[in-house]
């Protein structure tokens, strides 16, 4: 996998995204995520269009349903030719590798990347453990969902890079480690809670950085792109 910083392209419209992509023309592509509102928006067009242009695509649509279902709509996934794919980890062990399959059986000569959400970075440990009934840590869970992506033949998982020491050391060095949360010292945090500067993703062990607003809201997104490019040391 490529080791480009991936940006979030949290946009409403398709207008947006295309005045964002003429302000980033740089000599190389970009690899960018995609999220659920997008792409149910009209995606596969835009999907299309991105692929045309030699952008790099992370489809973040987060799949959890039955394993069967989960393999038919993988199977499509793949047709889309996008790079990378994610399950939720919750949906257990056969869901995911059911996952795997119909990526495998959708794809050409390139499988995409498939990495699962262990828990939501929106979900605190007391709400993880009075709703899902789950007594063990948040970290403790995050450390078993990613075992068990890892058994059911999965790439990697998001998870914050302040995880990603723990998870590697769970499973192994090449586990792919993606971790969104990340700012520039100068940036505003928003609404992330923990975040994390690009250099200091990359000493941590993040195999790869998505980031949004502190490219897509900064004043010269492509200075901003450049900037993350040169601290995450690509
Ligand atoms: O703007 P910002 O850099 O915070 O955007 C981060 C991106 O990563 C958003 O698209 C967000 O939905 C996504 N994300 C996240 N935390 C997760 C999983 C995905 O921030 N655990």
């Amino acid at each position: 996998m490529t080791d480009k910083p991936i940006v979030a392209l949290d946009f409403a419209t398709k207008a947006e995204i295309d005045h964002f992509l003429t302000q980033m023309q740089t000599d190389d592509s970009l690899y960018v995520k995609i999220g659920m509102e997008l792409f149910y928006a009209g995606g596969q067009h835009l999907l299309y269009e991105l692929k045309t242009q030699g952008h790099q695509i992370f489809l973040d649509l987060k799949l959890h349903d039955i394993p069967n279902t989960v393999k038919s709509a993988m199977k499509v996934l793949a047709g889309l030719e996008v790079d990378m794919v994610n399950v939720h980890a919750a949906g257990g062990r056969a869901m995911m590798e059911a996952a795997k399959e119909g990526l495998i059986s959708g794809s050409g000569t390139k499988v995409p990347k498939i990495i699962a959400v262990t828990q939501l970075t929106s979900t605190s440990e007391a709400a993880m453990q009075e709703e899902q009934l789950i007594s063990a840590s948040l970290n403790d869970s995050v450390v078993h969902y990613s075992r068990l992506a890892q058994e059911a033949g999965l790439d990697g998982v998001v998870c914050s890079a302040k995880e990603a020491g723990l998870i590697k050391a769970a499973t192994n060095p090449e586990f792919l480690c993606v971790t969104p949360g990340i700012r520039l010292k100068s940036d505003s945090v928003d609404d992330q809670k923990r975040v994390v500067t690009p250099k200091e993703a990359r000493e941590l062990g993040a195999s790869s950085i998505v980031v949004g607003r502190s490219i897509t809201k900064a004043k010269s997104p492509l200075k901003a792109y450049q900037q993350i490019l040169e601290e995450w040391g690509n």
